[in-house]
């Protein structure tokens, strides 16, 4: 029986640092600045460094060095990427016989672009990910989970979002009998850009589902239609869409986090950081360990920002992950409580 299987993606990630990347600012760009290079000419790169990532691994990677028995669900490329992706999860202990490989496109690929200490630019090809459906899933499989974590799934795969939803948690009632009622997988979910854009009335519709939602603070803006800064209004909000726990990331800022009844804070060490790449995953998946192991909110916080806080100190999403009993080089960050 597994204790957490995870969704999303399975990325090829490679990390260009030059200090020829010029940040400019022009309307031309949704962000008001652009990153740029010299047209006609060769840009020297000072750092090349390969590494993997996606949200369905990143996860992964956190759960089995919080010593849990974990699986992780998607789709690759048939080539030599796809064949990696696989390896690294065997040498890190999590299960991927149910990790399938596709000619219909190749392993995703990430190429972050990074002017260092100042911004970075992420060039997605999101490949093989796009394109699970639910016949690529082995459902009795994976029924006895007791946790399933879903990341971001997008293009086709974006269909099997609820799928994976309503098969962890049944409607009471079709037709007169309650089907498939011995599952009931509890959720947690760190919804990505699909779901929160042309799929965002589905999202809504599910969030009654969710166990754990886990946003930063322009997904639950998005969500909500509320002002990102508008914290308590927020929490108001989403406290009403989802039963269970509510997290809501804030960078460097921290986390605030809900159970509909008390609302719990806390910042970040004062770290510095080498490059932010899978802080969210960082951050989600050990919260969630913690959660799944019966601790505390607020210890669960605590073990999301050591997580989180370590592999920012890395290059490469998975590089830093804590293993359990380890809290890292900085303090355990302290909480506060506020009543609803
Ligand atoms: N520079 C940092 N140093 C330490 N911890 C950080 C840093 N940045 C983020 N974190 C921690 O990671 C958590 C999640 O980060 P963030 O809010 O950036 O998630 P996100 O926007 O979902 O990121 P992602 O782009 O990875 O999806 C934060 O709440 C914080 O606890
Ligand atoms: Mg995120």
């Amino acid at each position: 029986m597994f204790d957490v299987v995870t969704f999303g993606s399975a990325t090829r990630d490679i990390f260009v640092r030059s200090k020829d990347f010029k940040i400019i600012e022009s309307l031309d760009f949704v962000t008001g600045k652009g990153l740029a290079i010299n047209a006609g000419s060769k840009v020297y790169v000072d750092e090349l460094i390969f590494a993997s990532g996606g949200g369905g691994t990143n996860t992964a990677a956190t759960f089995t060095s919080q010593g849990l028995k974990v699986a992780y669900v998607g789709l690759v490329g048939n080539d030599s990427s796809g064949k990696e992706v696989v390896a690294e999860l065997k040498k890190l202990g999590v299960i991927y016989d149910f990790i399938k490989d596709t000619d219909g496109a190749d392993t995703p690929v990430s190429i972050i672009l990074s002017a260092p200490k100042r911004e970075r630019s992420i060039l997605v090809y999101e490949g093989a990910s796009h394109l699970l459906t639910k016949e690529d899933i082995l459902w009795e499989k994976i029924k006895s989970a007791k946790w399933f974590y879903i990341s971001g799934l997008s293009g086709e795969s974006s269909k099997v979002f609820p799928e994976i939803i309503n098969f962890a948690k049944p409607q009471r009632k079709t037709s007169g009998f309650l089907r498939g009622k011995e599952n009931n997988i509890k959720l947690a979910v760190n919804p990505g850009h699909d779901q929160l854009t042309k799929d965002l009335n589905l999202l809504k519709s599910l969030l009654n589902k969710i166990d754990i939602l886990i946003v930063n603070q322009e997904e639950a803006s998005i969500i909500t239609g509320i002002d990102y800064q508008n914290e308590e209004e927020l929490f108001k909000k989403l406290d009403e869409l989802v039963d269970g726990i509510v997290v809501m990331s804030k960078g460097p800022d921290g986390v605030a986090v809900s159970d509909g009844k008390v609302i719990y804070r806390a910042g970040i060490p004062n770290s510095g950081y080498v490059d932010r790449t899978g802080s969210g995953d960082a951050f989600g998946s050990g919260f969630v360990s913690a959660i799944m192991q019966g601790k505390s909110i607020e210890l669960a916080i605590q073990l999301g920002t050591a997580n989180a806080t370590s592999v920012v100190q890395k290059i490469g999403a998975k590089n830093g992950i804590l293993k359990k009993g380890e809290w890292g080089e900085w303090e355990r960050v302290g909480v506060t409580k506020t009543p609803i």
